[in-house]
């Protein structure tokens, strides 16, 4: 549940991110534009929690295994609003770091000891910037882009050659730009955890970023995908995508009732879980035998009163994913490649833009993705 305080934050974090937009563009647009010098915006702290306010500064330059990369597109996930709201901590903050985790771009300059990339390569960075693949180390998930990782969503941004992925030639920069969180998440849940197969029933909760990749997915594969969300419109247009059934949660409480019908009684095989405490419980209640859980976020907070002995009678599985490797998104790329799929972008903003990108996810006004394009 949110709080009536929560509430009153997030709306003073929207109005204070409107007026530094408009400020912190006057300032960087006052500067001549200097070819040594690129924009980009970076956390400040507010009066609660942070915000992003744009700056000029120096253009990075590759050091021996680092490649330079010219962003064209990012895109925000639900963890980039969460940001804006968490405390400032003079020590272990983000001020001065640069947000978003997601972006897409072109290589434009290489370190002498770079042998992955060369320059004119379309390249997306990778969620942690350190996770190569196996499994992650501490370090590895200390390396989050747009967290404790310099972020996307600057003109032009340096980082390790292994921290990049090359993207696939159907896609553009915008829907390039989606890949990096959500959908390594959703593949990550449903194929290396989930080991999907055709033919099986998915629960998909809501129509955000990570589930809208899970629909497609499974879509894709020939699986059954099943979502809900809280408005008819987005229902519709979730068959049309390709979902064989919805439910509506707002006006159905009891809507994994609703769910579980579609499946004719059999329930459901795979379920990526991002409500968390609301859903999870409602979740396994539905699950097939021999099902598996992928437990992915906590929309509707953490916690839950999960009853445990259920998971054992009906042989589920029940996983933790936190996105994923470089070779996990390596291997998303391939079956993206292969069934030539498109993310759905709902709305693209402009850079200058940027902090109605961030109001537009707070609103819940959106299905899929929200792109920002430099
Ligand atoms: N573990 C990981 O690696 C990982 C990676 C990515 C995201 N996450 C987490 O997963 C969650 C989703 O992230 P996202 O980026 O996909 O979010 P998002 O794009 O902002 O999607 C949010 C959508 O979810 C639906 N929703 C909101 N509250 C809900 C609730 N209580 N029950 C069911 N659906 C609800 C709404 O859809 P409708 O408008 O259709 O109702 C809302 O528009 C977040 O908690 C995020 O932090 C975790």
């Amino acid at each position: 549940m949110t709080s009536r305080k929560d509430a009153r934050s997030r709306k003073a974090a929207c109005v204070r991110l409107l007026f530094f937009a408009a400020m912190a563009f006057d300032a960087a647009s006052a500067c001549a534009q200097n070819s040594d010098t690129i924009r980009q915006y970076q956390f400040e702290p507010a009066s609660s929690g942070y915000q992003i306010v744009m700056k000029e500064v120096p253009q990075p330059v590759a050091g021996d295994n680092e490649v330079l990369v010219r962003v064209h597109a990012t895109s925000l996930n639900r963890r980039d609003l969460n940001m804006l709201h968490r405390d400032y901590d003079e020590n272990t903050g983000y001020a001065g770091s640069i947000p978003l985790s997601d972006g897409a771009g072109e290589v434009i300059a290489v370190g002498q000891n770079v042998t992955r990339f060369e320059v004119g390569d379309r390249v997306a960075g990778t969620f942690f910037e350190k996770w190569s693949d196996g499994a992650p180390s501490e370090e590895a998930l200390w390396s989050d882009r747009g967290g404790n990782a310099g972020g996307m969503l600057s003109e032009v941004i340096v980082t390790h050659e292994d921290g990049l992925v090359s993207i696939p030639d159907h896609l553009s920069y915008d829907e390039a730009a989606t890949l990096p969180c959500a959908a390594v998440t959703a593949w990550v849940g449903l194929f290396k955890r989930g080991h999907i197969e055709p033919g099986q029933y998915v629960l998909l909760e809501g129509t955000g970023g990570v589930s809208v990749f899970g629909l497609i997915f499974s879509d894709a594969l020939g699986a059954k995908p099943i979502i809900t969300s809280s408005r008819d419109d987005k229902l519709e247009r979730a068959m049309e995508m390709g979902a064989i059934g919805t439910a509506n949660y707002r006006s159905n409480p009891d809507w994994q009732s609703e769910a579980k019908d579609i499946t004719g009684d059999h329930g459901v095989d795979q379920v990526l879980d991002v409500g968390g405490r609301d859903t999870l419980s409602k979740a396994l209640e539905i699950l097939a035998y021999g099902g598996h859980i992928a437990l992915i976020g906590g929309l509707s907070g953490y916690g839950s009163d999960v009853p445990t002995d259920a998971i054992m009678w009906i042989n589920a599985t029940v996983s933790g994913v936190y996105v994923g490797s470089r070779e996990d998104f390596e291997a998303m790329n391939d079956f993206i490649s292969e069934h030539e799929i498109r993310p759905l972008i709902d709305r693209v903003f402009d850079f200058e833009e940027a902090p109605a990108a961030y109001e537009l996810m707070e609103s819940g006004d959106f299905m899929g993705k929200i792109v920002i394009r430099l």
